[in-house]
């Protein structure tokens, strides 16, 4: 058994699991890439990362991981809960079974995850867990109901967590991007469109929301997008070092956003969302 530093990152077929596992190759540390369907990892394996089933809903592939990297190396070290995507649309027309499965992915299983690790860290007496969050922890915009909830809660989470473990040795930290270029709005507008062209009160906001999605894709510069590199890199100076800072926001649009955030008084804030994102009209008035 070594007493490596091994790593495991969820949610790797893509994005900023990917980028991460790339970017932690050739690091000290021994990389362990999870993702759903491990044939769209087998490049990283070919890149020296070790590659395992995991999806965030399934409790015994998460409980099989870690077993398996305890088994090699004692404890897990690092733990990066990255793996998540968007559920958008008005909070009236969500399906329950829909924001059951966002919550199941973006908070349970990250939760899941740590509970399994954190008993090896103690054991070790050190260990660090980086959670993926995002600026949508700090606010909520329209049609953002379910995601930013997700977000919000993974940060509440991880804010007690840092509190009740850093006794044992064990760093939490949360990473908060505003856009990154990955397939993510992609996703988000599949589930989005998945019923169809809008119908009902909520039809034109539903359009709206796509082509505001769908805009930013296009066009991530406008909105200050970062790479998902730039991401990966933060997460490797969290794990690096020896006292990571608790949130660690990446990119000049999301500081400038948070920095809006604080500075606004909340009625100035919700007036300049209302002036910038869509946001449903009743029909017929004007
Ligand atoms: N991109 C952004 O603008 C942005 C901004 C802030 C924060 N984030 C956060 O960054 C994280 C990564 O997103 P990304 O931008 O890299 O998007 P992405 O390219 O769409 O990657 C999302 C990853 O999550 C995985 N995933 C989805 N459901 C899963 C499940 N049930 N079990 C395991 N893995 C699952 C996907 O795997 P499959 O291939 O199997 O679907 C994929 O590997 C997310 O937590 C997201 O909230 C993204």
């Amino acid at each position: 058994m070594t007493q490596e530093r091994p790593v495991v990152v969820t949610g790797c077929s893509s994005g900023i699991g990917r980028a991460v596992v790339r970017h932690l190759l050739g690091r000290e540390h021994t990389v362990y890439a999870t993702a759903r369907d491990i044939g769209s990892i087998g490049d990283l394996a070919s890149d020296g990362a070790r590659i395992l089933p995991v999806d965030l809903t399934d409790a015994g592939a998460m409980r099989e991981c870690v077993r398996h990297v305890e088994a090699r190396h004692g404890a897990v070290w690092g733990l990066v809960n990255n793996a998540g995507y968007a559920l958008t649309g008005p909070v009236e027309e969500l399906d329950m079974d829909q924001v059951r499965q966002q919550f199941e992915v973006n908070v349970f299983g990250h939760i899941t995850m740590t509970q399994l690790v954190l008993p090896g860290m103690r054991r070790r007496g050190e260990g660090r867990i980086v959670n993926i969050s995002s600026v949508a922890s700090r606010f909520t915009l329209p049609g953002g109901g379910c995601y930013h909830a997700s977000k919000h809660a993974l940060a509440s989470f991880g804010d007690a967590l840092r509190y009740e473990v850093s006794p044992f040795g064990v760093r939490v930290s949360a990473i908060e991007p505003a856009v990154v270029r990955t397939r993510f709005i992609v996703t988000a507008v599949r589930l989005l469109t998945a019923r169809g062209p809008g119908t009902g009160a909520y039809a034109s906001f539903r359009d709206a929301l796509a082509d505001c999605y769908a805009r930013v894709q296009r066009t991530p510069y406008r909105y200050g997008a970062v790479s998902a590199d730039k991401v990966a890199r933060a997460v490797g100076r969290v794990l690096a070092s020896d006292s990571p800072g608790p949130r660690h926001v990446v990119g000049a649009a999301a500081r400038l956003t948070v920095g809006l955030r604080w500075l606004l008084p909340g009625p100035l804030f919700d007036a300049v969302v209302r002036a910038r994102f869509p946001v449903p009209r009743q029909e017929g008035r004007s």
